[in-house]
């Protein structure tokens, strides 16, 4: 299917690797004209994408640099964004915070908060003209810990807003042509999983499992009911659909590509 994204403009967050790197290789594939932002660029990154912008996004300054390198990229405007960046703030001794939440400091909380909810609402603040110019349409990538109580809980409550923003932005926008849905992912064989020193080697080490292993068991101890992680690409399929005109009619909705761990309808 033609998705119709030819010539399209799209910036995506988080591009350098994982589901950031699956959907800006798949928009290129498509024919649209990708910038990606990571705080690094990587040989995969610089190979797809059009134009690079190294920028923190947890930073307010972040999204300034974003704006900045898009008055020359873009200045017709922008068709799509996706606010991708995010992830479970690694480092400490306990990043899933399985110690629960009175373990959770303030500094804790404001990592977690700008990169999984302030670098979204501070991308889109900048760009947003942009995207009106082009009727265009906001992906953002939420999770499925938005909907699960479930550690670490300051990931799931960022999350939670950043779907409930999605839902406040669809609904502003609508009236002047602008769409913006989430796409909540479950499990996803990125570097989150599969890289001994990320928040999953930690909790291999914690069961006393190899990594392999550890992630041979998850399917069964999460419930994930086609038995396998999610692949970034399949993600990245479903961020390119809901950012093509024939999901045009669709916004304010969250789709969610877990294979099925969410049990409520
Ligand atoms: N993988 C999963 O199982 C899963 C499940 C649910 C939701 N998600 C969500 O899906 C999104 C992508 O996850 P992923 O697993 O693909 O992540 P990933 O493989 O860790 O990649 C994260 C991307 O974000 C960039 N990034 C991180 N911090 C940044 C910052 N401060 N400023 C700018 N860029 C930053 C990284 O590049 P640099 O490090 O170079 O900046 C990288 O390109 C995240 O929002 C995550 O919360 C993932």
């Amino acid at each position: 299917m033609d998705l119709h994204l030819t010539g399209r403009t799209a910036v995506v967050t988080g591009a350098s690797r994982g589901i950031g790197l699956a959907t800006a290789e798949r928009l290129t594939e498509e024919g649209a004209r990708v910038l990606g932002v990571a705080r690094r660029s990587t040989p995969e990154l610089d190979k797809v994408a059009d134009e690079v912008v190294t920028a923190d996004l947890a930073r307010p300054e972040g999204a300034d640099a974003v704006a900045d390198a898009l008055e020359g990229w873009a200045p017709a405007g922008i068709d799509v964004l996706v606010n991708n960046a995010g992830g479970i703030v690694s480092g400490g001794p306990d990043p899933a915070h399985l110690g629960g939440f009175a373990t959770i400091s303030d500094t804790a909380w404001q990592a977690t908060l700008d990169l999984n909810l302030l670098s979204a609402v501070r991308v889109t603040r900048v760009l947003i003209d942009a995207l009106l110019r082009r009727r265009g349409v906001i992906v953002n990538v939420s999770s499925i810990g938005a909907r699960m109580a479930h550690p670490p809980v300051d990931y799931g409550a960022a999350k939670a807003a950043m779907t409930n923003l999605t839902k406040a932005l669809s609904e502003e926008y609508a009236p002047r042509g602008m769409r913006a849905v989430t796409v909540s992912p479950g499990p996803t064989r990125t570097g989150n999983w599969t890289d001994p020193a990320s928040m999953a080697g930690d909790l291999a080490h914690r069961e006393g499992l190899e990594l392999d292993e550890f992630l041979a068991r998850l399917p069964g101890e999460m419930g994930i009911s086609t038995g396998r992680l999610a692949e970034p690409e399949e993600t990245a399929a479903t961020i390119a659909f809901l950012a093509s005109p024939h999901a045009a009619n669709i916004t304010g909705i969250d789709v969610v590509v877990d294979g099925g761990v969410l049990k409520t309808v």
